[in-house]
């Protein structure tokens, strides 16, 4: 009973841990566009602690494996946005009236089929590895390997939107 509410408490740990992350990340962007770059950095520097803390939360989660079985766990989760929850988003989104939330829910359900797409080839890298350069569209998500394109193929933004991984 007791381990079960801990477990349950790791999973809200891990969740909330997330989400603080990529909002102080966001607010860090805000922070300096109106030229606090004090402000800005004491936001990064709590996201990169939420960062610590929501990877400890999901270490002990025990959902941590070889990375053959993490890319089947990859796989599998973008298969699952793609094919049970954005459907069912952008439905409810059109019916509700939100068409930006129906447009940006429709761009994402066709990223998460590229990253789909390029766990499952990542799959036989194990064998025989490639090496190979990915760019990330800042806009929508989608991943472009070796070269950035002109104009991204899911929401169209430029080239320049397109930021190198390391
Ligand atoms: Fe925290
Ligand atoms: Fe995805
Ligand atoms: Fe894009």
């Amino acid at each position: 009973m007791g381990a079960e509410r801990t477990l349950q408490n790791l999973h809200a740990a891990y969740a909330g841990e997330s989400k603080a992350q990529v909002r102080n990340r966001l607010f860090a962007e805000i922070a300096e566009r109106e030229g606090y770059r004090q402000i800005g950095r004491l936001f990064r520097a709590v996201a990169e602690a939420e960062n610590v803390h929501a990877r400890n939360a999901l270490v002990l989660l025990g959902e941590l494996k070889s990375t053959e079985e993490n890319l089947r766990t990859a796989f599998e989760n973008e298969i699952l946005a793609k094919n049970q929850f954005y459907p069912r988003f952008i439905r409810e989104a059109e019916e509700d009236g939100h068409g930006e939330a129906a447009r940006k829910f429709a761009q994402a359900r066709d990223v998460e089929e590229r990253h789909s797409q390029l766990y499952r080839r990542a799959l036989s890298y194990l064998v025989n590895e490639e090496e190979v350069e990915y760019f990330v569209c800042q806009v929508c998500g989608y991943v472009a390997e070796g070269d950035p394109p002109e104009h991204c193929p899911i929401c169209g933004a430029l080239k320049k939107h397109f930021q190198k991984v390391s």
